[in-house]
């Protein structure tokens, strides 16, 4: 059969994609009891998402910052929640008897002590990404999920986004042949305000692109199907933060860079990010020996602009050639980072109930990590930087068994 024929017609995929969320939602029997770990901005996102779902219930929240909690609570009773209980210590909500699953939602330089305090309890994780700010964190955390009793999901949503599921399956039902280059960008405007301010310094935040850009990576990686060997990267600071001071520190967030990755079985990969932006684009185009596929999509932290997202893939009579639409339903598309944040709880509703899924797993997460660290040591040093070197130099060895992604040991990736 010809990639064409295996082609399903993109809009009835996208449709089958929703349906399938839809009919995920309000299930039968008891709701699994959720605790959630640091309630900001993203922990509320993921209270509002999973009661839009209705797949859980929120049992508890925990976060040392009062005004978070309070927010917190408000949230979950707004989305239609019951009242949770409010604890200030992670532990001691990790062991409460009604809470069957924990999310990790505290900034980047915690997730390792958080998983520290909870992890006695052996409840399913979700962990935030980026798992960790450091290779020597996300390292240890990848090999203590080897051996860790239940899953542990970590928060790469972009993969959820209606144009990244679609060129991911196609890719994977082998619509452009064999996957050689792989472009993408990122513009959008600055980092939001944070509590503390912690995503201003890279100390706490592990530097722009890991805390920002392990979701390229992690999609650059997943598309590419092997570790990364070579990393070039340029940018720095430009425009943003330059002069902005939090407690007597000043800012050193990088706002810009162009990355390119050489993979170990020849694919090619680039990543532009700017950061001052009025509105947000991203786009990913793969080059194939069969073809090319190209996605878009236009968003905007402004309000009443929705987003759009499209995809072109064009290999010989592709039903999507001319490019396809795929915008979620606005219901799905408000569901927290265009929608994707609700297929993110899809799937950690599978991880409970033991149903095979594509959540992102603490090994790719490690990959992502390790792919945006290299970028950002070849910037700082200007020149390229061989994987396996720095690698060896820092005495880590992210090869071994369960540490590198399932789908590179399908492809025979190892070395
Ligand atoms: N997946 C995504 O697209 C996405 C988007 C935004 C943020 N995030 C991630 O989510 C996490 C939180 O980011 P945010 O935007 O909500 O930040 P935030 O600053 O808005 O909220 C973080 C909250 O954690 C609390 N906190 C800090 N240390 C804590 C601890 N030890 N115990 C309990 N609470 C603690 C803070 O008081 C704060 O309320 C980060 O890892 C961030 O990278 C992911």
């Amino acid at each position: 059969m010809t990639p064409t024929e295996t082609a399903t017609a993109t809009k009835d995929e996208l449709t089958h994609i929703v349906e399938a969320l839809r009919s995920s939602m309000s299930p039968n029997g008891k709701k699994p009891g959720y605790g959630i770990i640091g309630t900001g901005m993203m922990g509320r996102e993921h209270i509002r998402a999973v009661l839009q779902l209705d797949q859980a219930e929120i049992i508890g929240l925990c976060d040392s910052h009062p005004k978070s909690l309070e927010l917190g609570v408000a949230e979950v009773v707004r989305s239609g929640g019951k009242t949770p209980k409010a604890y200030s210590d992670a532990a001691a909500l990790a062991n409460d008897m009604d809470v069957d699953a924990i999310l990790i939602c505290t900034p980047n330089f915690t997730h390792r002590a958080v998983f520290d305090e909870v992890k006695a309890s052996g409840k399913p994780i979700f962990l935030e990404k980026p798992m960790a700010t450091t290779l020597d964190d996300a390292l240890y955390l990848a090999e203590e999920a080897l051996s860790y009793p239940a899953p542990i999901q970590l928060g790469m949503q972009y993969r959820y986004k209606s144009q990244y599921q679609l060129a991911l399956s196609a890719l994977e039902r082998g619509e452009l042949g064999s996957v050689k280059m792989i472009s993408l960008c990122e513009y959008r405007p600055p980092f939001l305000p944070k509590v503390r301010e912690w995503n201003k310094f890279s100390e706490y935040s592990g530097g722009t692109l890991v805390e920002k850009c392990c979701h390229y990576f992690d999609l650059m990686n997943r598309i590419a199907g092997a570790p990364p060997v070579r990393v070039f990267a340029s940018g720095g600071r430009a425009v943003n933060f330059t002069d902005f001071e939090y407690q007597g520190k000043t800012s050193d967030i990088d706002d810009h860079a162009l990355v390119v990755v050489d993979y170990e079985n020849g694919v090619k990969a680039q990543f532009a990010l700017n950061m001052f932006s009025e509105e947000l684009f991203e786009a990913l185009t793969v080059g194939g020996s069969e073809g090319a596929m190209h996605t878009e999509e236009h968003a905007s932290f402004k309000p009443g602009r929705p987003s759009r997202s499209s995809i072109k893939i064009q290999t010989p009579d592709h039903p999507a050639y001319e490019g396809v639409d795929c915008t979620f339903p606005e219901d799905i598309e408000l569901g927290g980072h265009y929608g994707s944040t609700l297929f993110e709880h899809q799937r950690f509703r599978d991880q409970l109930a033991g149903a095979k899924n594509d959540g992102a797993t603490c090994a790719e997460g490690l990959w992502a990590i390790i792919t945006a660290w290299m970028a950002q040591a070849s910037m700082r040093q200007g020149k390229v930087v061989d994987v396996k070197e720095v690698l060896a130099s820092e005495t880590l060895n992210p090869y071994g068994d369960g540490l590198l992604p399932n789908a590179w040991m399908a492809n025979d990736a190892r070395l």
